[in-house]
């Protein structure tokens, strides 16, 4: 990997090894050969320091830890900015005692769930269908086909469920929590209810002021009334 090769600009003066005898005379030039090759060998010899610098290569072995690990875990209670998250229910979908939540640790708006279809377009539909239905274009390609979210199963699953299944996967489907953020997984979680809802309402569940656009046919998201 040495970028100085002495041999070679020696060959290249026509000093190589296949040079003829040295004539008479041109003693000097050969002197002067060869301090330029001390001089080049004194560079390499600096260039080696700066290889071996006096610092540790990631994961490199170290003598003076006891357990030889050059690379150094956290001192405890260590908290990198902008990861304290104190709010625990908000980050792992859990109450105190580790039972799902039931609510949603976020203010639910429609700006809410406009996000979490954004995001389940996204992230979500290509397997488990733009409905739910868990026949999504992988599936018809090939892929394990999910249950749909429309079972009484997974329609009675605590929100914090959808939560979890996000953040730590579920059997053959992977964990999104490198793609999506905390805060978009309860956007997604509301959005699943949202799509649940849309097949398992009852007239009850629309607040009574509204029940009038649904008689006159108003188009859903029509009524203005509870934006
Ligand atoms: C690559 C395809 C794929 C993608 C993308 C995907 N899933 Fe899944 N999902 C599956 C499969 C397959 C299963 C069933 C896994 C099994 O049973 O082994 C599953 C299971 C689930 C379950 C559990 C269902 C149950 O039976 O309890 C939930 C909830 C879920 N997915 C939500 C999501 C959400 C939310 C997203 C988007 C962030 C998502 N999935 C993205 C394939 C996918």
């Amino acid at each position: 990997m040495s970028r100085t090769r002495p041999f070679d600009s020696l060959r290249s003066l026509g000093a190589g090894p296949s040079t003829r005898c040295a004539r008479p005379g041109q003693g000097a030039r050969l002197a002067g050969l060869l301090s330029v090759l001390a001089l080049v060998g004194l560079g390499a010899a600096c260039r080696q320091d700066m290889h071996q610098a006096p610092r540790y290569d990631p994961l490199e072995k170290s003598d003076f830890f006891a357990d030889s690990r050059a690379a150094r875990p956290l001192v405890e209670g260590t908290v990198a900015r902008g990861f304290l998250r104190e709010d625990a229910a908000l980050y792992t979908g859990k109450g105190p005692s580790g039972q799902l939540l039931d609510t949603i640790p976020v203010p639910v708006d429609r700006a809410l769930l406009e996000r979490g279809q954004d995001r389940y377009n996204v992230y979500c539909a290509p397997c488990h269908g733009a409905t739910g239905d868990g026949n999504g274009m992988i599936v018809q390609r090939g892929f394990k086909q999910p249950t749909s979210y429309h079972t009484d199963r997974l329609r009675t699953q605590p929100v914090g469920y959808f939560y979890d299944v996000i953040t730590n996967g579920f059997g053959a489907m992977q964990d999104y929590s490198a793609q999506v953020a905390p805060r978009d997984r309860w956007a997604i979680a509301a959005y699943l209810r949202a799509l649940q809802l849309s097949r398992h309402a009852s007239v009850n569940d629309v607040p009574a002021d509204a029940r009038g656009a649904l008689d006159a046919g108003a188009a859903p998201g029509g009524a203005s009334t509870h934006e």
